[in-house]
Protein backbone atom coordinates (compact mmCIF):
# COMPACT_ATOMS: atom_id res chain seq x y z
CA UNK A 1 0.00 0.00 0.00
CA UNK A 2 1.12 3.59 -1.06
CA UNK A 3 0.54 7.06 -0.40
CA UNK A 4 -1.25 8.93 -2.50
CA UNK A 5 -2.15 12.65 -2.53
CA UNK A 6 -4.83 13.98 -4.71
CA UNK A 7 -4.75 18.17 -5.02
CA UNK A 8 -8.24 18.35 -5.97
CA UNK A 9 -12.04 16.44 -5.93
CA UNK A 10 -12.51 14.94 -8.86
CA UNK A 11 -15.55 14.17 -10.57
CA UNK A 12 -16.46 10.26 -11.85
CA UNK A 13 -15.84 6.61 -10.09
CA UNK A 14 -12.05 6.64 -10.57
CA UNK A 15 -10.64 6.72 -7.51
CA UNK A 16 -12.54 4.41 -6.03
CA UNK A 17 -9.83 2.35 -7.78
CA UNK A 18 -7.30 3.81 -5.62
CA UNK A 19 -8.94 3.60 -2.31
CA UNK A 20 -9.45 0.23 -2.77
CA UNK A 21 -5.62 -0.41 -3.19
CA UNK A 22 -3.56 2.52 -1.52
CA UNK A 23 -3.94 5.50 1.19
CA UNK A 24 -5.30 7.99 -0.66
CA UNK A 25 -5.28 11.68 1.09
CA UNK A 26 -7.63 13.93 -1.17
CA UNK A 27 -7.00 17.53 -0.90
CA UNK A 28 -10.57 19.33 -0.42
CA UNK A 29 -9.97 22.86 -0.28
CA UNK A 30 -12.36 24.86 -2.51
CA UNK A 31 -8.90 26.30 -4.39
CA UNK A 32 -5.74 24.70 -5.25
CA UNK A 33 -3.21 24.38 -2.08
CA UNK A 34 -0.21 26.90 -1.71
CA UNK A 35 2.69 26.03 -2.66
CA UNK A 36 3.70 25.51 0.95
CA UNK A 37 0.66 23.55 2.32
CA UNK A 38 1.22 21.32 -0.77
CA UNK A 39 5.02 20.69 -0.09
CA UNK A 40 3.90 19.92 3.31
CA UNK A 41 1.21 17.29 2.24
CA UNK A 42 2.93 15.78 -0.13
CA UNK A 43 6.00 15.07 2.29
CA UNK A 44 5.30 11.45 2.40
CA UNK A 45 3.72 10.46 -0.27
CA UNK A 46 5.15 7.88 -3.24
CA UNK A 47 1.90 8.96 -5.66
CA UNK A 48 0.88 12.57 -7.13
CA UNK A 49 -1.89 13.81 -8.72
CA UNK A 50 -2.13 17.21 -9.62
CA UNK A 51 -4.00 19.72 -11.51
CA UNK A 52 -2.79 22.32 -13.88
CA UNK A 53 -2.86 24.55 -10.99
CA UNK A 54 0.02 22.65 -9.07
CA UNK A 55 3.75 23.56 -9.61
CA UNK A 56 5.49 20.34 -9.61
CA UNK A 57 9.18 22.09 -9.46
CA UNK A 58 12.14 20.97 -7.79
CA UNK A 59 11.11 22.66 -4.24
CA UNK A 60 8.37 20.01 -4.44
CA UNK A 61 10.30 17.33 -5.47
CA UNK A 62 12.67 17.96 -2.97
CA UNK A 63 9.82 18.32 -0.52
CA UNK A 64 8.87 14.57 -0.93
CA UNK A 65 11.40 12.40 -1.61
CA UNK A 66 9.51 9.25 -1.71
CA UNK A 67 7.95 10.35 -4.85
CA UNK A 68 7.94 7.48 -7.65
CA UNK A 69 4.83 9.14 -9.86
CA UNK A 70 3.42 12.21 -11.02
CA UNK A 71 -0.31 11.60 -12.72
CA UNK A 72 -0.96 15.22 -14.05
CA UNK A 73 -5.05 15.92 -14.81
CA UNK A 74 -4.56 17.64 -18.04
CA UNK A 75 -3.21 16.41 -21.39
CA UNK A 76 -0.49 19.59 -20.96
CA UNK A 77 2.46 19.14 -18.79
CA UNK A 78 3.96 23.17 -18.87
CA UNK A 79 2.60 23.09 -15.20
CA UNK A 80 5.46 20.09 -14.39
CA UNK A 81 9.30 20.40 -14.12
CA UNK A 82 9.74 17.25 -16.20
CA UNK A 83 13.73 18.13 -16.08
CA UNK A 84 13.78 17.87 -12.40
CA UNK A 85 11.45 15.31 -12.04
CA UNK A 86 13.30 12.97 -14.82
CA UNK A 87 16.44 13.54 -12.52
CA UNK A 88 15.08 12.22 -9.69
CA UNK A 89 13.63 9.10 -11.78
CA UNK A 90 9.67 10.08 -10.76
CA UNK A 91 7.65 9.03 -14.16
CA UNK A 92 4.92 11.47 -15.11
CA UNK A 93 1.91 10.84 -16.67
CA UNK A 94 -0.79 12.91 -18.37
CA UNK A 95 -4.05 12.50 -19.82
CA UNK A 96 -4.21 12.76 -23.72
CA UNK A 97 -7.38 11.66 -26.12
CA UNK A 98 -9.59 11.57 -23.42
CA UNK A 99 -10.11 15.60 -24.04
CA UNK A 100 -9.29 15.83 -27.63
CA UNK A 101 -13.03 15.47 -29.15
CA UNK A 102 -14.41 18.22 -25.85
CA UNK A 103 -11.85 20.40 -26.57
CA UNK A 104 -11.99 20.60 -29.91
CA UNK A 105 -16.41 21.21 -29.65
CA UNK A 106 -15.25 24.14 -27.63
CA UNK A 107 -12.66 25.98 -30.27
CA UNK A 108 -15.09 25.78 -32.53
CA UNK A 109 -17.56 26.92 -30.07
CA UNK A 110 -15.35 29.87 -29.37
CA UNK A 111 -15.12 30.32 -33.64
CA UNK A 112 -18.93 30.26 -33.87
CA UNK A 113 -19.68 32.49 -31.36
CA UNK A 114 -16.80 34.80 -32.26
CA UNK A 115 -17.99 35.17 -35.69
CA UNK A 116 -21.17 35.75 -34.59
CA UNK A 117 -21.33 38.28 -31.82
CA UNK A 118 -23.17 35.76 -29.61
CA UNK A 119 -22.72 37.32 -26.65
CA UNK A 120 -22.88 40.79 -27.53
CA UNK A 121 -25.93 39.77 -29.17
CA UNK A 122 -27.69 37.95 -26.04
CA UNK A 123 -26.62 41.07 -23.78
CA UNK A 124 -28.45 43.48 -26.32
CA UNK A 125 -31.80 41.18 -25.40
CA UNK A 126 -31.00 40.78 -21.87
CA UNK A 127 -30.28 44.39 -21.47
CA UNK A 128 -33.24 45.63 -22.96
CA UNK A 129 -31.55 46.89 -26.00
CA UNK A 130 -33.43 44.86 -28.79
CA UNK A 131 -35.99 47.37 -30.39
CA UNK A 132 -36.16 45.81 -33.61
CA UNK A 133 -34.77 43.61 -36.76
CA UNK A 134 -31.67 45.68 -37.72
CA UNK A 135 -30.37 45.67 -41.58
CA UNK A 136 -26.89 46.36 -39.94
CA UNK A 137 -27.36 44.92 -36.37
CA UNK A 138 -24.55 42.83 -35.08
CA UNK A 139 -22.92 41.95 -38.12
CA UNK A 140 -20.71 39.16 -37.97
CA UNK A 141 -18.25 36.90 -40.48
CA UNK A 142 -18.59 33.97 -42.08
CA UNK A 143 -17.54 30.84 -40.77
CA UNK A 144 -18.18 28.37 -43.52
CA UNK A 145 -15.65 28.43 -46.52
CA UNK A 146 -13.57 30.83 -44.29
CA UNK A 147 -10.12 29.61 -43.76
CA UNK A 148 -8.86 28.50 -40.76
CA UNK A 149 -4.66 28.50 -39.43
CA UNK A 150 -4.19 25.32 -37.17
CA UNK A 151 -1.21 26.16 -35.14
CA UNK A 152 -0.35 22.80 -33.78
CA UNK A 153 -0.64 19.54 -35.51
CA UNK A 154 -1.78 17.60 -32.66
CA UNK A 155 -4.80 15.75 -32.22
CA UNK A 156 -6.38 18.35 -31.10
CA UNK A 157 -5.62 20.45 -34.09
CA UNK A 158 -6.79 17.27 -36.09
CA UNK A 159 -10.31 17.11 -34.43
CA UNK A 160 -10.79 20.86 -35.13
CA UNK A 161 -10.06 20.10 -38.49
CA UNK A 162 -12.43 17.67 -38.48
CA UNK A 163 -14.86 19.79 -37.89
CA UNK A 164 -14.00 22.56 -39.93
CA UNK A 165 -14.39 20.03 -42.94
CA UNK A 166 -18.18 19.88 -41.72
CA UNK A 167 -18.40 23.80 -42.35
CA UNK A 168 -16.26 23.67 -46.04
CA UNK A 169 -13.43 25.22 -44.33
CA UNK A 170 -10.04 25.06 -45.88
CA UNK A 171 -7.77 24.52 -43.38
CA UNK A 172 -4.30 25.21 -43.15
CA UNK A 173 -1.97 23.05 -40.58
CA UNK A 174 0.92 24.68 -39.23
CA UNK A 175 3.12 22.21 -37.42
CA UNK A 176 6.53 24.34 -37.97
CA UNK A 177 7.27 27.87 -37.22
CA UNK A 178 8.62 28.95 -40.53
CA UNK A 179 4.80 28.66 -41.73
CA UNK A 180 3.57 30.50 -39.13
CA UNK A 181 3.58 33.94 -40.42
CA UNK A 182 2.25 32.51 -44.26
CA UNK A 183 -0.46 30.94 -42.89
CA UNK A 184 -1.36 33.68 -40.68
CA UNK A 185 -1.72 36.31 -43.72
CA UNK A 186 -4.42 34.13 -45.07
CA UNK A 187 -6.07 33.21 -42.29
CA UNK A 188 -10.04 33.99 -41.52
CA UNK A 189 -9.67 32.28 -37.91
CA UNK A 190 -6.42 31.27 -36.16
CA UNK A 191 -6.97 28.45 -33.77
CA UNK A 192 -4.18 27.39 -31.13
CA UNK A 193 -3.34 23.70 -30.46
CA UNK A 194 0.22 23.56 -29.20
CA UNK A 195 1.60 22.94 -26.11
CA UNK A 196 3.65 25.60 -24.13
CA UNK A 197 6.72 24.93 -24.07
CA UNK A 198 10.17 27.53 -24.24
CA UNK A 199 9.74 27.39 -28.33
CA UNK A 200 5.90 27.83 -28.17
CA UNK A 201 5.96 30.75 -25.43
CA UNK A 202 4.44 34.21 -27.21
CA UNK A 203 4.48 32.40 -30.45
CA UNK A 204 1.85 35.07 -31.39
CA UNK A 205 3.31 38.16 -30.45
CA UNK A 206 3.25 41.49 -32.17
CA UNK A 207 4.94 40.01 -35.40
CA UNK A 208 2.90 37.56 -35.81
CA UNK A 209 -0.25 39.41 -35.35
CA UNK A 210 1.49 41.93 -37.96
CA UNK A 211 1.05 38.87 -40.71
CA UNK A 212 -2.71 38.28 -39.37
CA UNK A 213 -5.72 40.12 -41.83
CA UNK A 214 -7.23 43.09 -39.20
CA UNK A 215 -10.86 40.70 -40.09
CA UNK A 216 -9.14 37.62 -38.60
CA UNK A 217 -10.43 36.16 -35.30
CA UNK A 218 -7.79 34.64 -32.85
CA UNK A 219 -8.79 31.31 -30.56
CA UNK A 220 -6.61 29.87 -27.79
CA UNK A 221 -8.07 26.92 -26.01
CA UNK A 222 -3.87 25.83 -26.04
CA UNK A 223 -2.11 27.77 -23.29
CA UNK A 224 -2.73 31.30 -22.39
CA UNK A 225 0.95 32.43 -22.61
CA UNK A 226 1.46 31.14 -26.21
CA UNK A 227 -0.34 34.03 -26.96
CA UNK A 228 1.51 37.77 -26.14
CA UNK A 229 -1.12 39.39 -24.25
CA UNK A 230 0.24 43.22 -24.44
CA UNK A 231 0.48 42.60 -28.44
CA UNK A 232 -3.02 40.90 -28.77
CA UNK A 233 -4.83 44.23 -26.62
CA UNK A 234 -2.56 46.14 -28.71
CA UNK A 235 -4.22 44.76 -31.84
CA UNK A 236 -7.48 44.57 -30.81
CA UNK A 237 -7.26 47.99 -29.61
CA UNK A 238 -5.69 49.45 -32.94
CA UNK A 239 -8.22 47.02 -34.72
CA UNK A 240 -5.55 45.39 -36.33
CA UNK A 241 -7.80 42.07 -35.05
CA UNK A 242 -11.18 41.55 -35.68
CA UNK A 243 -11.60 39.61 -32.24
CA UNK A 244 -9.90 37.05 -29.81
CA UNK A 245 -11.86 34.19 -28.08
CA UNK A 246 -9.89 32.49 -25.30
CA UNK A 247 -10.00 29.53 -23.25
CA UNK A 248 -6.83 30.47 -21.68
CA UNK A 249 -4.86 32.95 -20.30
CA UNK A 250 -1.61 34.21 -18.48
CA UNK A 251 -1.95 34.26 -15.86
CA UNK A 252 -4.87 32.50 -14.75
CA UNK A 253 -7.42 33.36 -13.79
CA UNK A 254 -7.10 36.95 -15.08
CA UNK A 255 -7.09 39.45 -12.65
CA UNK A 256 -10.81 41.02 -12.96
CA UNK A 257 -8.70 44.68 -13.51
CA UNK A 258 -6.38 42.86 -16.14
CA UNK A 259 -5.99 45.75 -19.23
CA UNK A 260 -6.62 42.51 -21.31
CA UNK A 261 -9.75 42.55 -20.44
CA UNK A 262 -11.01 46.46 -21.53
CA UNK A 263 -9.99 45.31 -25.78
CA UNK A 264 -12.90 45.19 -28.08
CA UNK A 265 -14.36 42.32 -29.51
CA UNK A 266 -12.61 39.93 -26.53
CA UNK A 267 -14.51 36.72 -25.13
CA UNK A 268 -12.48 35.24 -22.07
CA UNK A 269 -13.98 31.44 -20.81
CA UNK A 270 -12.22 30.08 -17.13
CA UNK A 271 -10.24 27.70 -19.17
CA UNK A 272 -12.99 25.13 -19.78
CA UNK A 273 -11.78 23.13 -22.84
CA UNK A 274 -11.97 19.67 -20.96
CA UNK A 275 -14.74 20.85 -19.08
CA UNK A 276 -17.50 18.12 -19.80
CA UNK A 277 -18.43 15.35 -17.48
CA UNK A 278 -17.44 12.57 -19.73
CA UNK A 279 -13.96 14.43 -20.32
CA UNK A 280 -13.60 14.97 -16.88
CA UNK A 281 -14.34 11.43 -16.02
CA UNK A 282 -12.70 9.75 -18.44
CA UNK A 283 -9.16 11.78 -17.50
CA UNK A 284 -9.73 10.65 -13.84
CA UNK A 285 -9.33 7.21 -15.41
CA UNK A 286 -6.26 7.51 -17.14
CA UNK A 287 -4.85 9.93 -13.98
CA UNK A 288 -5.48 6.53 -11.74
CA UNK A 289 -3.88 4.24 -14.58
CA UNK A 290 -0.72 6.37 -14.62
CA UNK A 291 -0.64 6.20 -10.44
CA UNK A 292 -1.50 2.67 -10.42
CA UNK A 293 1.28 1.61 -12.97
CA UNK A 294 3.45 3.94 -11.36
CA UNK A 295 3.58 2.77 -7.98
CA UNK A 296 3.49 -0.61 -8.93
CA UNK A 297 6.57 0.17 -10.77
CA UNK A 298 5.23 -0.31 -14.06
CA UNK A 299 5.71 2.07 -17.37
CA UNK A 300 3.30 4.57 -17.48
CA UNK A 301 0.39 3.72 -19.96
CA UNK A 302 0.49 8.20 -20.93
CA UNK A 303 3.64 9.02 -20.36
CA UNK A 304 4.31 12.77 -20.58
CA UNK A 305 6.35 14.08 -23.38
CA UNK A 306 10.08 15.22 -22.59
C1 LIG B 1 -6.11 21.33 -20.13
O1 LIG B 1 -5.86 22.45 -20.44
C2 LIG B 1 -5.24 20.22 -20.21
O2 LIG B 1 -4.05 20.34 -20.51
O3 LIG B 1 -5.75 19.13 -19.93
C1 LIG C 1 -3.63 16.57 -27.48
O1 LIG C 1 -4.38 15.62 -27.39
C2 LIG C 1 -2.75 16.95 -28.60
O2 LIG C 1 -1.62 16.47 -28.64
O3 LIG C 1 -3.18 17.74 -29.49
Amino acid sequence: MSRVLITRKLPGAALERLHALHSVDVWDGVLPPEPTVLRERAARAEGLLTMLTDRVDAALLDAAPRLRVVANYAVGSDNVDLEECAQRGVAVGVTPDALTEATADLAFALILAAARNLIAGHEAVRDGNWRTWEPQGWLGHDVHGATLALIGAGRIGEAVARRAQGFSMEVLRVGRRDDLHAALEQADFISLHCPLTPQTRHLIDAAALRHAKPSAILVNTARGAVVDQHALKDALDDGRLAAAALDVTDPEPLPPGDPLLSAPNLLVLPHVGSATHSARARMAELAVDNLLAGLDGRPLPHLARH
